[in-house]
């Protein structure tokens, strides 16, 4: 059986900043409650003509650029997005026709802020069983367009963003395993309750929002996501020592210090972005893996744990040596 390895990674954020402050002047609040609360200091907006594929775009380019691989070489696109841009086709394609390419698969997967998690792990299937070769996976999101920015309950903890890596087959590991859970019957503590078949005029008349029970889904995320952890290492029978870098989804960073104190992770061995990108969803944990290679943390032939929670819910991890 081959493996998959991360060859490369790639990020982008739009250029418009929104800051705390901010948003003092549009909503009753404070960079004091958001900052103690949240841990966001700023996040970044997508321009009004900017869309997911325009940010998965330039993510997929910055990731093919760090791979050094040709765009022929690449045989499957899976982005992962709760924001695509067209009811169909599938972002994927609309991304592949930008790149360029032709013919091989490219399709979305949804998991909201867990979607990159889910994309990885059916991408790496693809290439362990010999389907694929070369993988793009990308996480790219416009939440801000699904956010109603007068609730100052969910309004101040999302942004937009993308991630992408490129997947090579290779003999050595690579991604050690991927781990995927949903549990449907918590639909109603995360969700934009409309879409295409249900209410749809609410849709049409711009009023598609996120909603959230804060308190359940916080209980939720530092329950899966510290679970999980346990998880991914008994199955590599490895110990949280063994592990060099903790990427988990970037909500909250209480969510996040309550993860790593659960797990006993010290904080110096946890990724964190979400002070400067807010949620970014589906692009959070490509966009802090990006940041963390980039910036010379994370390593070539160290032990990183990714970690996504979203809507559904829906919750993964995939434990990689880079
Ligand atoms: N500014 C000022 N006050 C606010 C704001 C705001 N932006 N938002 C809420 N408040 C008020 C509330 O109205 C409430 O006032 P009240 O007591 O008069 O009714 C008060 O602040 C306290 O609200 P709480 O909900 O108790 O605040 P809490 O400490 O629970 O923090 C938060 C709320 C930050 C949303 C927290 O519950 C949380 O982080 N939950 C996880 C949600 C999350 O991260 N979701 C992202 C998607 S899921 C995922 O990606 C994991």
């Amino acid at each position: 059986m081959k493996y998959s390895r991360i060859i490369g990674t790639g990020g982008y954020l739009p250029e418009k900043v929104l800051t705390n402050k901010d948003l003092e002047s549009t909503i009753e609040t404070s960079d004091e409650w958001i900052t103690s609360r949240t841990g966001i200091r700023e996040r970044r907006i997508a321009a009004d003509d900017e869309f997911t594929v325009d940010l998965a775009e330039a993510a997929a380019l910055n990731a093919i650029e760090a791979a050094s691989v040709s765009r022929g070489e690449i045989d499957l696109i899976i982005v992962a997005t709760t924001t695509a841009d067209q009811v169909f086709p599938s972002t994927a394609c609309l991304l592949q026709q930008r790149l360029g390419m032709e013919g091989d698969p490219a399709f979305d997967v949804q998991a909201v802020c867990a979607g990159f998690l889910f994309a990885l792990g059916v991408a790496d299937k693809f290439v362990r069983t010999g389907a694929a070769n070369c993988a793009l996976v990308i996480g790219a999101e416009t939440f801000s367009r699904i956010i109603d920015w007068s609730d100052r309950r969910t309004c101040v903890l999302f942004g937009d963003g993308a991630g992408a890596v490129v997947l090579r087959a290779d003999n050595s590991p690579g991604l050690l395993s991927t781990h995927l859970h949903s549990d449907g019957k918590y639909k109603d503590l995360l969700c934009v309750p409309v879409g295409v078949s249900r209410n749809f005029s609410k849709v049409q008349a711009g009023a598609a929002y996120t909603t959230m029970e804060g308190t359940e889904v916080f209980r939720w995320a530092v329950k899966a996501m510290s679970d999980i952890i346990t998880e991914t290492l008994d199955a590599n029978d490895m110990q949280k020592d063994d592990l060099d870098w903790l990427i988990p989804h970037q909500a909250n960073i209480r969510i996040i210090n309550a993860v790593g104190a659960r797990a006993k992770i010290p904080n110096e061995k946890v990724v964190v972005t979400v002070d400067r990108h807010g949620n970014t969803s589906a692009a959070s944990v490509p966009l802090a893996l990006d940041q963390a290679v980039r910036d010379g943390r994370v390593k070539s032939g160290q032990h990183v744990l990714l970690e996504g929670f979203g809507g559904g819910f829906t919750w993964g991890s995939a434990l990689i040596k880079m």
